[in-house]
């Protein structure tokens, strides 16, 4: 990260903290006590849930380290908060953090506020460049958690028969703009990909390295919900033919017949969204599929998945920034990557097996939380995230 003047440094990321921090506030605003705490499944969290982690990684990675005076506010918020870094001790089972009614929402309330007020004083001090970098990335690990703790809420809202509307206006459905069906081009040969060092990135964006290119193309717009229904219409999730055999045995044993959250009535298709239950805007990107549903419906096509470089590459030719895209490239270390010391080595290192690449963001993604290298990554079969597809071909 680059620090050219210290002082007004400081003052810029404190205002980006304070804002990020206010910014998941807002977020929880509409939702009623009740739906601080359910967690349905064992991979969305409850939103008392994030509150409470985010403030933990704050304290546990800057505050702890680097103000002596801190406070801790409640010894056991750690194993209660901490998500997976087996460095910072023992932990709370991941899949009964919905068990957890105490602390109540508004403890973890003044926990936050208690963390913020801390952070406010250390950054009225000189800061090193390592607690500057381990501030920028508390506020980007907030700003994913922001999304997730939306689109977990909206997972354990659709269990629920009477749909809740967790608030109107998001338009997060509606059309493309752009349904051109328009290709790119991709120029063959060797190109970089990756972060550079000036900005911020995650380290599983880096180093920025060189990468052989066939000739392909990639379309400029993401499949829609019109195409999906086609494929759906003419028994694509009953024909072997379009699906890898892990994808298979999922859609079999989940009976998985369409993207998550559609619903048939009579002869309508709805969507459970977190405006309520929808009619299927058919010229929306589609949404809400696994990677097995994304390969098998390019596989109908007769095209494939892009790369992550590919994408990387193309992307400013692209409408991109509705929906996460799944790529055919699998989550791995780039040549050279470092994990770094101690317990930040854990954020992305660890995961770097059984999970496809994501490049893009989403409508449910924070606000400049976005850049061409991002490498967001998930296993094949989840699908709670705004994930859609994109196609590419190679061309002879
Ligand atoms: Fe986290």
């Amino acid at each position: 990260m680059q620090v050219l003047n210290q002082k007004t440094s400081h003052k810029a990321l404190l205002d980006r903290f304070q804002k990020i921090r206010q910014d998941t506030v807002n977020l929880c605003e509409p939702l009623e006590i009740e739906d601080y705490v359910p967690q349905p499944a064992s991979f969305v969290s409850p939103p008392k849930w994030h509150l409470a982690h985010t403030s933990w990684f704050f304290e546990a990675f800057i505050l702890k380290a680097n103000s002596p005076n801190y406070k801790v506010f409640d010894p056991v918020f750690g194993f209660l908060f901490n998500s997976y870094y087996q460095s910072l001790g023992a932990r709370a089972i991941r899949d009964q953090r919905g068990i957890i009614t105490r602390p109540t929402v508004a403890h973890v309330y003044e926990y936050r506020r208690h963390v913020d007020a801390a952070v406010e004083t250390l950054c009225a001090q000189s800061l090193s460049q390592e607690t500057q970098f381990l501030l920028e990335l508390g506020i980007n690990h907030e700003q994913q958690h922001q999304e997730l703790l939306i689109t977990d809420l909206k997972y354990t809202f659709s269990l629920n028969p009477i749909f809740p509307v967790y608030k109107t206006g998001l338009g997060w459905e509606r059309p493309l703009d752009n349904t051109d069906n328009e290709w790119v081009r991709i120029q063959a040969g060797t190109h970089y990909v990756g972060a550079q060092t000036n900005i911020f990135s995650f380290d599983n964006e880096r180093p920025q390295h060189e990468v052989l290119i066939n000739p392909c193309e990639i379309r400029t717009s993401l499949v829609t919900n019109r195409e999906y229904l086609e494929f759906v219409l003419v028994d694509g999730y009953q024909n072997f033919r379009y699906w890898l055999d892990d994808g298979w045995a999922w859609l079999q044993d989940n009976e998985v017949h369409c993207p998550a959250y559609w619903l048939k009535q009579g002869d309508s298709w709805w969507v459970y969204t977190l405006e309520g239950l929808q009619k299927l805007i058919l010229d929306a990107p589609v949404s809400h599929v696994s990677y097995y549903e994304a390969a098998a419906f390019a596989q109908w096509k007769g095209c494939r998945l892009p790369s992550e470089f590919e994408w990387e590459l193309a992307c400013c030719d692209l409408f991109w920034g509705r929906r996460w895209e799944w790529t055919s490239s699998s989550h791995q270390a780039y040549p050279n990557y470092q994990v770094s010391e101690g317990a930040v080595g854990e954020y992305n290192g660890k995961f770097m097996v059984n999970q496809m690449v994501l490049k893009g963001s989403s409508d449910a993604t924070a606000v400049g939380h976005s850049r061409p290298t991002y490498r967001n990554f998930f296993h094949p079969h989840l699908r709670w995230q705004l994930t859609s597809i994109r196609l590419a071909n190679d061309i002879s």
